[in-house]
């Protein structure tokens, strides 16, 4: 029988309702998840790593390190078959990206969640659980990258986001669609996620990028703000195509004269970014002055792959082509 290793990190797969706060907390770790499932014993050995147990509001760069670094150490072991990772939706697809970018593998890394607790009935985690073992168990899971696959649809690193606050079926991959499905007979996948990249994970600490948001009358304050702060990068949620109101290209030229790197991502969830408009503040004035276009990652992505990029000591160029690659 093959192994299959479960890293918990929390999440609302690891809540149940708090009977003195009325409210569900993380309370459990991966056995109790797995014992949920009993019949998951009949498909592998499962070994079950307990790294956190946090909401994925309180995830942040120093988790994902130390994620990478337990998930690395498992794929280091050639009875490994895959593994999957137990995480809460709300930052899951800054914790996938992170690590499709940063681990250099064939085998499957599988990210589950639960949208509903498991005090409810209807608790979605351990079906989820459940198909990610047999995504692990699939050949035609190789060579994917990390996969987010929660209500039976199979989403790539790069392309998933959470699109509705409540929904099992809540990652969607924009207008590109699932990699596959996992149906009760058999894991399938229908394409392969085509734009992956490696990006060697670094000693120390990863650079701060903000991310600051356009809308209409949005004036620089927040993006001087985070000059301030020290951020080495900024991803601007930007408008349409690329286009950011007129105070904030202001503020955009003053962060770039003082060295900090600017990616220009998109609040619209769907198309890619590309410099066009001419007036102040549209993306040919932005790309003239050495702002960065993020392609279709969204901000979230945009900032993860930014990071990275800063700690590898990159210039302008060379940020640009990895927003390109
Ligand atoms: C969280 O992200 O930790 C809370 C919400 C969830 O897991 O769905």
């Amino acid at each position: 029988m093959r192994t299959v290793v479960l890293i918990a990190t929390g999440g609302t797969i690891a809540m149940k309702v708090d009977p003195e706060y009325n409210a569900p907390r993380p309370v459990f770790g991966g056995d109790d998840l797995l014992a949920l499932r009993p019949d998951i014993s009949s498909l592998a050995h499962l070994e079950v790593r307990n790294l956190f147990n946090l909401p994925s509001e309180h995830m942040g760069p120093e988790q994902w390190v130390r994620l990478q670094r337990a998930v690395s150490e498992e794929l280091a072991r050639d009875e490994v078959a895959g593994v999957i990772i137990s995480h809460g939706t709300d930052t899951m697809e800054e914790t996938a990206w992170f690590l499709d970018l940063t681990l250099n593998t064939s085998r499957p890394v599988v990210m589950v969640g639960a949208q509903r607790n498991a005090s409810e009935a209807d608790f979605d985690g351990p079906r989820n659980l459940f198909n990610a073992v047999r995504i692990c168990l699939s050949p035609e899971a190789e060579n994917k990258g990390v996969v987010i696959c929660l209500n039976d649809q199979i989403n790539a690193a790069r392309e998933a986001s959470k699109t509705s606050t409540s929904e099992v079926a809540t990652f969607k991959s924009g207008d590109f669609g699932f990699l596959g499905q996992v149906d009760p007979d058999a894991v399938r996948f229908y394409r392969s996620p085509v734009r992956r990249q490696y990006i060697p994970l670094l000693e120390g600490e990863l650079p701060r990028v903000d991310i600051v948001s356009s809308y209409a009358g949005a004036d620089g304050r927040l993006i001087d703000a985070a000059v301030e702060a020290g951020a080495g990068g900024i991803v601007m949620s930007a408008l349409g195509c690329g286009n950011i109101p007129r105070a904030q290209y202001d503020a955009v030229l003053r962060a770039i004269r003082r060295g900090v790197a600017v990616v220009i991502s998109t609040r619209v969830p769907n198309g890619r970014v590309f410099p066009l408009y001419g007036y102040e503040g549209g993306g040919k004035t932005l790309a003239e002055a050495g702002a960065v276009y993020a392609d279709n990652l969204s901000p979230q992505h945009s900032r993860v792959l930014l990071m990275l990029g800063l700690q590898h000591g990159l210039n302008t160029a060379d940020i640009a082509g990895l927003f390109s690659a």
